[in-house]
Protein backbone atom coordinates (compact mmCIF):
# COMPACT_ATOMS: atom_id res chain seq x y z
CA UNK A 1 0.00 0.00 0.00
CA UNK A 2 1.63 3.27 -0.90
CA UNK A 3 1.94 6.09 2.09
CA UNK A 4 -0.72 8.67 2.07
CA UNK A 5 -0.02 12.06 2.85
CA UNK A 6 -2.32 15.33 3.08
CA UNK A 7 -1.16 18.99 3.33
CA UNK A 8 -3.31 21.39 4.57
CA UNK A 9 -1.91 24.61 3.31
CA UNK A 10 -1.48 27.15 0.45
CA UNK A 11 -0.80 27.49 -3.16
CA UNK A 12 -0.02 30.34 -5.53
CA UNK A 13 0.78 31.26 -8.84
CA UNK A 14 4.17 31.92 -8.91
CA UNK A 15 5.22 35.12 -11.40
CA UNK A 16 9.01 34.67 -11.55
CA UNK A 17 11.03 37.39 -13.65
CA UNK A 18 15.02 36.24 -13.62
CA UNK A 19 16.73 39.70 -13.13
CA UNK A 20 20.36 40.73 -14.05
CA UNK A 21 20.05 42.29 -11.00
CA UNK A 22 17.21 43.69 -8.37
CA UNK A 23 16.15 47.22 -9.04
CA UNK A 24 16.92 50.33 -6.58
CA UNK A 25 13.93 52.58 -5.29
CA UNK A 26 12.25 54.18 -7.79
CA UNK A 27 14.55 52.27 -10.69
CA UNK A 28 13.48 50.65 -13.80
CA UNK A 29 15.61 47.97 -15.04
CA UNK A 30 14.94 45.77 -18.11
CA UNK A 31 14.85 41.43 -17.23
CA UNK A 32 15.84 38.82 -19.38
CA UNK A 33 12.98 36.38 -18.78
CA UNK A 34 9.91 35.52 -17.27
CA UNK A 35 7.79 32.74 -16.68
CA UNK A 36 4.29 31.07 -14.97
CA UNK A 37 4.49 28.42 -12.85
CA UNK A 38 2.32 27.20 -9.92
CA UNK A 39 3.92 27.51 -6.55
CA UNK A 40 2.14 28.30 -2.71
CA UNK A 41 4.90 26.24 0.20
CA UNK A 42 1.32 23.82 0.35
CA UNK A 43 1.07 23.08 -2.90
CA UNK A 44 4.79 22.13 -3.42
CA UNK A 45 5.36 20.33 -0.95
CA UNK A 46 2.04 18.22 -2.36
CA UNK A 47 3.27 17.67 -5.43
CA UNK A 48 7.22 16.90 -4.36
CA UNK A 49 5.07 14.01 -2.47
CA UNK A 50 2.98 13.17 -5.17
CA UNK A 51 5.67 13.44 -7.86
CA UNK A 52 7.64 10.41 -6.09
CA UNK A 53 4.77 8.44 -5.76
CA UNK A 54 2.79 9.05 -2.49
CA UNK A 55 -0.93 9.31 -2.48
CA UNK A 56 -1.69 12.98 -1.69
CA UNK A 57 -5.00 14.54 -0.62
CA UNK A 58 -4.56 19.01 -0.21
CA UNK A 59 -6.76 20.88 1.57
CA UNK A 60 -6.55 24.10 0.54
CA UNK A 61 -8.56 27.45 -1.06
CA UNK A 62 -8.70 29.16 -4.36
CA UNK A 63 -9.81 32.35 -5.61
CA UNK A 64 -12.66 32.97 -8.22
CA UNK A 65 -10.37 34.73 -10.88
CA UNK A 66 -8.95 33.23 -13.29
CA UNK A 67 -6.53 31.50 -11.61
CA UNK A 68 -8.76 28.94 -10.11
CA UNK A 69 -9.28 26.15 -12.37
CA UNK A 70 -5.51 26.62 -12.91
CA UNK A 71 -4.57 26.25 -9.31
CA UNK A 72 -6.98 23.39 -9.10
CA UNK A 73 -6.33 21.55 -12.82
CA UNK A 74 -2.45 22.10 -11.64
CA UNK A 75 -3.05 19.59 -9.12
CA UNK A 76 -5.37 17.18 -10.65
CA UNK A 77 -2.51 16.72 -13.21
CA UNK A 78 -0.08 16.29 -10.37
CA UNK A 79 -2.32 13.29 -9.36
CA UNK A 80 -3.17 15.02 -5.93
CA UNK A 81 -6.97 14.60 -4.48
CA UNK A 82 -8.36 17.89 -4.63
CA UNK A 83 -12.47 16.64 -2.94
CA UNK A 84 -11.15 19.23 -0.46
CA UNK A 85 -10.18 22.19 -2.36
CA UNK A 86 -12.51 24.85 -1.69
CA UNK A 87 -13.38 28.15 -4.28
CA UNK A 88 -13.86 30.95 -2.13
CA UNK A 89 -16.37 33.52 -3.67
CA UNK A 90 -14.99 37.42 -4.20
CA UNK A 91 -11.60 36.14 -3.16
CA UNK A 92 -8.25 36.31 -5.75
CA UNK A 93 -5.91 33.52 -5.51
CA UNK A 94 -2.45 33.76 -3.87
CA UNK A 95 -0.22 34.91 -5.71
CA UNK A 96 3.51 35.11 -5.67
CA UNK A 97 6.00 37.63 -7.37
CA UNK A 98 9.05 36.17 -7.14
CA UNK A 99 12.74 37.58 -8.30
CA UNK A 100 15.63 35.83 -8.97
CA UNK A 101 19.01 36.61 -9.45
CA UNK A 102 21.66 34.98 -11.40
CA UNK A 103 23.38 32.89 -8.64
CA UNK A 104 20.11 31.14 -8.44
CA UNK A 105 19.01 32.99 -4.87
CA UNK A 106 15.50 34.67 -4.92
CA UNK A 107 13.34 37.18 -2.98
CA UNK A 108 9.37 36.52 -2.83
CA UNK A 109 6.32 38.48 -1.97
CA UNK A 110 3.49 36.43 -1.34
CA UNK A 111 -0.24 37.77 -1.40
CA UNK A 112 -2.05 35.07 0.51
CA UNK A 113 -5.82 36.00 -1.32
CA UNK A 114 -7.92 32.83 -0.77
CA UNK A 115 -5.39 31.16 1.30
CA UNK A 116 -6.46 33.12 4.23
CA UNK A 117 -9.99 31.87 4.20
CA UNK A 118 -8.93 28.43 4.88
CA UNK A 119 -10.14 27.59 8.30
CA UNK A 120 -10.96 25.48 10.96
CA UNK A 121 -13.88 24.21 9.44
CA UNK A 122 -12.32 23.28 6.50
CA UNK A 123 -10.10 20.58 8.57
CA UNK A 124 -13.16 19.12 10.07
CA UNK A 125 -15.20 18.79 6.69
CA UNK A 126 -12.02 16.79 5.60
CA UNK A 127 -12.17 14.87 8.44
CA UNK A 128 -12.76 11.27 6.32
CA UNK A 129 -9.79 11.97 4.15
CA UNK A 130 -6.93 13.13 7.04
CA UNK A 131 -7.93 11.12 9.95
CA UNK A 132 -6.39 7.80 8.44
CA UNK A 133 -3.18 9.81 6.85
CA UNK A 134 0.21 8.74 7.26
CA UNK A 135 1.24 12.47 7.97
CA UNK A 136 -0.37 16.08 7.71
CA UNK A 137 1.47 18.84 6.10
CA UNK A 138 1.64 22.37 7.43
CA UNK A 139 2.80 25.72 6.52
CA UNK A 140 2.75 29.46 7.47
CA UNK A 141 1.02 30.71 4.47
CA UNK A 142 -2.28 30.41 6.22
CA UNK A 143 -4.22 31.57 9.38
CA UNK A 144 -2.00 30.31 12.62
CA UNK A 145 -5.50 29.22 13.67
CA UNK A 146 -5.94 26.74 10.73
CA UNK A 147 -1.94 25.35 11.72
CA UNK A 148 -2.58 25.36 15.39
CA UNK A 149 -6.08 23.23 14.80
CA UNK A 150 -4.47 20.89 12.21
CA UNK A 151 -1.97 20.05 15.06
CA UNK A 152 -4.70 19.52 17.19
CA UNK A 153 -6.22 16.82 14.88
CA UNK A 154 -3.20 15.23 14.06
CA UNK A 155 -3.02 14.25 18.02
CA UNK A 156 -6.44 13.55 18.29
CA UNK A 157 -6.27 10.99 15.49
CA UNK A 158 -2.67 9.57 15.73
CA UNK A 159 -1.52 11.30 12.32
CA UNK A 160 1.74 12.51 12.22
CA UNK A 161 2.25 16.40 11.71
CA UNK A 162 4.90 18.33 9.89
CA UNK A 163 5.24 22.12 10.36
CA UNK A 164 7.19 23.77 8.14
CA UNK A 165 7.12 27.33 9.85
CA UNK A 166 7.69 29.24 6.87
CA UNK A 167 7.51 31.84 6.14
CA UNK A 168 8.38 33.35 9.19
CA UNK A 169 5.14 34.60 11.55
CA UNK A 170 6.39 36.43 15.15
CA UNK A 171 3.11 35.38 16.46
CA UNK A 172 3.48 31.83 16.21
CA UNK A 173 2.57 30.34 19.48
CA UNK A 174 4.83 27.59 20.51
CA UNK A 175 2.16 26.45 23.28
CA UNK A 176 -0.35 25.78 21.00
CA UNK A 177 1.73 23.73 18.86
CA UNK A 178 1.92 21.05 21.73
CA UNK A 179 1.85 17.27 20.08
CA UNK A 180 3.71 18.25 17.10
CA UNK A 181 5.78 15.60 15.72
CA UNK A 182 8.13 17.23 13.09
CA UNK A 183 8.86 21.13 13.27
CA UNK A 184 11.57 22.30 10.47
CA UNK A 185 12.51 25.65 10.59
CA UNK A 186 15.72 27.33 8.85
CA UNK A 187 17.99 28.82 11.71
CA UNK A 188 16.41 32.37 11.17
CA UNK A 189 12.83 31.12 11.87
CA UNK A 190 14.33 28.99 14.83
CA UNK A 191 15.98 32.46 16.19
CA UNK A 192 12.79 34.17 16.02
CA UNK A 193 10.54 31.31 17.25
CA UNK A 194 12.49 30.62 20.04
CA UNK A 195 13.83 33.85 21.25
CA UNK A 196 17.19 32.57 21.58
CA UNK A 197 20.87 33.11 19.08
CA UNK A 198 21.32 30.57 16.39
CA UNK A 199 25.03 31.76 15.77
CA UNK A 200 26.93 28.47 16.72
CA UNK A 201 26.39 24.76 17.11
CA UNK A 202 25.40 24.37 20.70
CA UNK A 203 23.23 27.52 20.00
CA UNK A 204 20.79 26.09 17.37
CA UNK A 205 20.96 23.01 19.73
CA UNK A 206 19.74 24.66 22.96
CA UNK A 207 17.30 26.60 20.67
CA UNK A 208 15.60 23.47 19.27
CA UNK A 209 15.87 21.46 22.62
CA UNK A 210 13.71 24.79 24.12
CA UNK A 211 10.95 23.81 21.95
CA UNK A 212 11.27 20.27 22.56
CA UNK A 213 10.47 21.02 26.50
CA UNK A 214 7.31 23.10 24.78
CA UNK A 215 5.86 19.99 23.74
CA UNK A 216 7.57 19.03 20.14
CA UNK A 217 8.91 16.07 19.33
CA UNK A 218 11.58 16.48 16.49
CA UNK A 219 13.21 19.84 15.40
CA UNK A 220 14.89 19.60 12.09
CA UNK A 221 16.99 22.94 11.22
CA UNK A 222 17.90 23.51 7.98
CA UNK A 223 21.05 25.17 7.69
CA UNK A 224 21.43 26.01 4.31
CA UNK A 225 24.51 25.46 2.50
CA UNK A 226 25.74 23.20 5.57
CA UNK A 227 23.01 20.72 5.28
CA UNK A 228 20.48 20.05 8.02
CA UNK A 229 20.39 18.83 12.09
CA UNK A 230 17.80 16.95 13.35
CA UNK A 231 17.28 17.42 17.35
CA UNK A 232 15.40 15.45 19.75
CA UNK A 233 15.29 15.48 23.55
CA UNK A 234 17.99 12.92 23.39
CA UNK A 235 19.87 13.25 20.40
CA UNK A 236 21.23 15.60 17.58
CA UNK A 237 21.87 14.22 14.43
CA UNK A 238 23.93 16.00 11.31
CA UNK A 239 22.41 15.42 7.83
CA UNK A 240 25.26 16.46 5.35
CA UNK A 241 24.83 18.90 2.92
CA UNK A 242 24.60 18.18 -0.99
CA UNK A 243 27.12 20.34 -3.63
CA UNK A 244 25.18 21.22 -6.46
CA UNK A 245 25.57 24.27 -8.98
CA UNK A 246 22.39 26.27 -7.93
CA UNK A 247 20.09 27.35 -10.98
CA UNK A 248 16.96 28.34 -9.01
CA UNK A 249 16.70 28.09 -4.90
CA UNK A 250 12.76 28.39 -5.19
CA UNK A 251 10.89 26.05 -3.54
CA UNK A 252 14.19 24.03 -2.58
CA UNK A 253 12.85 23.96 1.32
CA UNK A 254 9.44 22.85 -0.17
CA UNK A 255 11.25 19.73 -2.01
CA UNK A 256 13.00 18.92 0.97
CA UNK A 257 9.94 19.06 3.48
CA UNK A 258 7.20 17.16 0.95
CA UNK A 259 10.11 14.41 -0.03
CA UNK A 260 10.87 14.34 3.34
CA UNK A 261 7.06 13.32 4.51
CA UNK A 262 7.13 11.20 1.60
CA UNK A 263 10.08 9.24 2.69
CA UNK A 264 9.33 8.87 6.10
CA UNK A 265 6.04 7.82 5.28
CA UNK A 266 6.87 4.76 2.34
CA UNK A 267 8.58 3.72 5.96
CA UNK A 268 12.09 4.47 5.82
CA UNK A 269 14.40 5.81 9.17
CA UNK A 270 14.13 9.48 9.75
CA UNK A 271 17.38 10.37 9.23
CA UNK A 272 17.49 7.96 6.33
CA UNK A 273 14.22 9.84 4.80
CA UNK A 274 16.25 13.47 6.10
CA UNK A 275 19.37 12.54 3.70
CA UNK A 276 17.21 11.46 1.25
CA UNK A 277 15.40 14.94 1.13
CA UNK A 278 18.07 16.92 1.26
CA UNK A 279 19.49 15.46 -2.34
CA UNK A 280 15.84 15.76 -3.61
CA UNK A 281 16.06 19.02 -2.39
CA UNK A 282 19.46 19.88 -4.35
CA UNK A 283 18.13 18.33 -6.94
CA UNK A 284 15.56 20.85 -7.43
CA UNK A 285 17.98 23.82 -7.58
CA UNK A 286 19.90 22.97 -10.68
CA UNK A 287 16.80 23.31 -12.50
CA UNK A 288 14.40 26.70 -12.76
CA UNK A 289 11.58 26.89 -11.08
CA UNK A 290 9.08 25.30 -7.91
CA UNK A 291 7.49 22.70 -9.04
CA UNK A 292 9.04 22.42 -12.48
CA UNK A 293 12.37 21.32 -11.04
CA UNK A 294 10.77 18.64 -8.70
CA UNK A 295 12.23 15.38 -10.17
CA UNK A 296 9.72 11.63 -10.35
CA UNK A 297 11.58 9.00 -8.54
CA UNK A 298 13.16 7.70 -11.43
CA UNK A 299 14.33 11.23 -11.81
CA UNK A 300 15.65 11.41 -8.47
CA UNK A 301 17.57 8.24 -8.62
CA UNK A 302 19.19 8.90 -11.61
CA UNK A 303 20.04 12.41 -9.78
CA UNK A 304 21.50 10.42 -7.06
CA UNK A 305 23.67 8.35 -9.08
CA UNK A 306 25.30 10.83 -10.40
CA UNK A 307 26.31 12.27 -6.87
CA UNK A 308 30.00 11.80 -5.56
CA UNK A 309 30.08 8.30 -3.88
CA UNK A 310 31.19 8.96 -0.26
O1 LIG B 1 8.77 28.25 -1.07
C1 LIG B 1 8.60 28.74 -2.36
C2 LIG B 1 7.22 29.26 -2.53
O2 LIG B 1 7.05 30.38 -1.69
C3 LIG B 1 6.88 29.76 -3.92
O3 LIG B 1 6.35 28.77 -4.74
C4 LIG B 1 5.92 30.90 -3.65
O4 LIG B 1 4.63 30.65 -4.13
C5 LIG B 1 5.93 31.08 -2.13
O5 LIG B 1 4.84 30.49 -1.54
NA1 LIG C 1 14.27 25.03 -8.63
Amino acid sequence: MTDRIAVVGSNMVDLVTYVERMPDRGETVEAPDFAQGFGGKGANQAVAAARLGADVAMVTCIGDDMFGPLVRQNLVDSGIDVTHVRKVDGAASGVAPIFVEPDGENAILIVKGANASLSPADIDAAEETLKDRDAILLQLEVSLETVYHAVAFGAKHGVPTILNPAPADPQLDISRLSGLDWFCPNESELALLSGLPTGTDDEVIAAARSLIARGIRNVVVTLGGRGARHVTADDVTDIAPVKVEPVDTTGAGDAFIGSFARFLSAGEAPDAALARAARYAAQSITARGTQTSYADAAGFERFCAGLPQD
